[in-house]
């Protein structure tokens, strides 16, 4: 293996923790479950495991407010000593995922209301109406009580907002909801008239003549108007962020000196859009949790972590939560196998974590999680688990130098939530088109080719990239097309997949017809979708090569004299139009590919634009994970064998998870890590 180690210093920015020197290292941990009377025990057992940082607190709202203003912190105060003492820092949390129970009695009209009109009450966890007015002086005035007693106690390192907003509830459809809906509405509109075109209310006869006549997107007898329901998206991810923003700036205003975060769940939440919330948080967090039965979790791992970083701007990031082994709420909730869960850390630190904490320190006895692995498992420490959990804290305090450094990649790939969301509304072509397939069929194609890949805006500044693919971008306003343009012209090779660009924001098909602003730069027009049947599949011919696509086919015609046709469709509903196309534009060229190919397939097109772009395919193990992080003087080099057989990889340094030093190059045993460190 040949690892490129370019000479340009990473974009270098310590994690604002000043009391950890190194990675951090650590869980959630909810002391209010225990007796006190294991609290010693589990600060000494921290710091056998080389935790450094807990977050506590997150669902402590009962036992911290007894009543309304009635505060109980006696508690907190003595973990918060005790962990302190212990030299283990805090991440504390603000408890507002979980209100109280006497909050739901007080205030009925704050439950929330699903899409069907069922009312969701207490006993369980969870946000109450995000426009709840009283919910949003309950949470201000317990996260103001923390402020003002815990911003100066020196275990406190930073603060943890709630809990993953966006679940389990993100949307209610109360009266409430109603009111602020509307207002919302006016707010982006201005009049009701401009709400009736923008949603195009004409048609099914569904002119509104005064504001209060509009309802929030529930329950009805047919599809209800799709740019109404992508509003209502953007309005609860508002409502949510609004809700985030309020604890924020009153964490602020009393420390301003300690960092504010809420955990993200980068590819598994899809009702926040995470480009509008990463700006507003001091330090990107993410949770992050295999799916346990898919051979190919680690690579949906690696780009959850990819994904995560972009949202960070480049900088280190926290991974705030994943698993020592099994969840408790998958179907079939799969045990990792040993060796796995160092591999799983140690990948989020390859690909830019700076932190790697577990959902939860000790397992609980009681309540729904009680089948959730943790950091100390039910079987206690003398078990295989403690002890590997043991190791990776090692690990990580050897890790401590690559605090800082960051992840360049050559590749991007678009991910944009507000096209998934209007993609995923009711009525669309075929049940098989699906963004996140595609998203991650060309992600693993480009995994399995060891490129190291961020995830952007479609209006973000593309130009750093060498190759940027969108896998599925429905709604693509003209804004992007323009950005995707520049970015060609600059020099860009860029590979657009079928069932991008159809509309704009207000879900409505762009004039220009199926191939939206996109069919200028690409040089073609799509003149009809033509789906497949239900496991039908088409012959193409793609560059010389018979191969067989699925789901999708477009009937297309080039609309430029430039464009090149590089595949053609031998049978189906599209035989004989292109479906693969290549227009040259300035420096660089946009390709298009109108079928779904699988991942082996996906080889005979992103082959020949690794080589137009100059990011040829790496000659590495197959199953071998290579990441590099970079310093101004340095590079890390993560090597992860996935593999039940040791790999060889072709890279010299210092292993720093063994320090044994490899002058030429290095035998990776069978599942393991190793870390290898080169000064420039
Ligand atoms: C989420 C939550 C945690 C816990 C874990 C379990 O990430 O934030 O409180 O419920 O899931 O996997």
């Amino acid at each position: 293996m040949t690892i490129d180690i370019a000479s340009v210093p990473g974009n270098l920015e310590v994690l604002p923790w000043p009391a950890i020197t190194g990675l951090a290292f650590g869980g959630d941990y909810n002391p209010e479950q225990w007796d006190e009377s294991v609290w010693a025990q589990d600060v000494q057992l921290m710091q056998a495991a080389g935790v450094n940082l807990v977050s506590v607190g997150i669902f402590a709202w009962a036992r911290l407010e007894l009543e309304p203003g009635v505060f109980d912190f006696g508690w907190l105060d003595r973990i918060l000593d005790l962990l302190h003492a212990g030299g283990i820092a805090v991440d504390l949390g603000t408890p507002t995922a979980a209100p109280p129970a006497w909050f739901y009695r007080a205030q009925p009209e704050s439950w929330v209301v699903d899409a069907d009109g069922r009312r969701l009450g207490p006993g369980s966890r969870g946000i109450c109406c995000p426009s709840s007015p009283a919910y949003a002086s309950a949470a201000a005035r317990i996260t103001t009580a923390l402020a003002d007693r815990y911003g100066d106690h020196p275990a406190v390192l930073m603060w943890h907002v709630h809990n993953e907003y966006g679940a389990p509830v993100s949307e209610c459809h109360c009266d409430q909801s109603q009111i602020a809906f509307r207002a919302w509405l006016l707010d982006s509109y201005g009049t009701l008239d401009e709400i009736n075109i923008a949603w195009g209310t004409s048609f099914w006869g569904q002119t509104y003549y005064h504001i209060d006549e509009i309802r929030t997107p529930a329950a009805a007898a047919s599809v209800v108007n799709p740019a109404q329901q992508l509003d209502y998206r953007r309005f609860c991810d508002q409502q949510l962020r609004a809700c985030y923003l309020r604890e924020r700036d009153i964490l602020r205003a009393h420390t301003p000196d300690k960092p504010v975060t809420t955990n993200f769940m980068a590819t598994s939440c899809p009702t926040t859009d995470l480009w509008k919330w990463a700006p507003e948080v001091d330090v990107v967090a993410n949770d992050h949790y295999l799916t346990a039965e898919r051979g190919d979790r680690h690579v949906l791992l690696a780009m959850d972590a990819d994904l995560t970083r972009s949202l960070a701007g480049g900088r280190p990031w926290m991974l705030m939560e994943h698993s020592t082994s099994a969840v408790n709420w998958q179907p079939r909730n799969v045990a990792k196998q040993p060796g796995e869960m160092t591999r799983n850390t140690l990948t989020h630190i390859a690909r830019g974590a700076d932190a790697g904490l577990f959902f939860q320190w000790r397992a609980s006895r009681s309540g729904a999680e009680k089948f959730h692995s943790a950091m100390l498992p039910h079987a206690g420490t003398d078990s295989p688990q403690w002890h590997e959990l043991v190791r990776l804290g090692a690990s990580m305090r050897t890790l401590a130098d690559v605090r800082g450094s960051t992840v360049k990649a050559d590749v991007a790939l678009l991910w944009d939530w507000e096209s998934f969301w209007a993609q995923d509304l009711e009525w669309r072509p075929s049940v098989d088109l699906d963004h996140r397939e595609r998203t991650t069929a060309f992600y693993t194609r480009l995994w399995q080719d060891h490129h190291t890949v961020d995830f952007a805006h479609p209006t973000a500044d593309l130009s750093s990239y060498k190759l940027v693919i969108v896998p599925q971008m429905y709604l693509l306003d003209r804004a992007a097309a323009a950005n995707l343009t520049t970015y060609v012209t600059g020099g860009g090779q860029l590979l657009v997949s079928y069932f991008s660009g159809v509309v704009n924001a207000n879900d409505a098909v762009h004039p220009e017809g199926l191939s939206g602003p996109l069919g200028e730069l690409l040089g073609i027009s799509v003149q009809e979708f033509a789906p497949l049947a239900e496991h039908q599949q088409v012959m193409l011919n793609l560059l010389g090569h018979n191969v067989v696509g699925g789901a999708w086919t477009d009937r297309l015609l080039p609309t430029d004299p430039t464009t090149e046709i590089h595949g053609t469709f031998t049978d189906g509903p599209a035989a004989g139009s292109p479906a693969l196309t290549r227009r040259p534009l300035g420096r660089g060229a946009a390709w298009y590919l109108a079928t779904r190919l699988d991942i082996e397939t996906l080889q005979h097109v992103t082959n020949p634009i690794y080589a137009a772009a100059g990011v040829p395919k790496n000659q590495i193990a197959a199953g071998l994970e290579t990441v590099t992080r970079r310093t101004e003087n340095g590079a890390f080099h993560f090597l992860i064998n996935h593999n039940d057989h040791p790999v060889e990889a072709a890279v010299s340094g210092t292993d720093l998870l063994t320090g044994v030093d490899y002058p030429q190059s290095a035998t990776v045993p069978a599942g393991q890590v190793m870390v290898m460190r080169q000064d420039f």
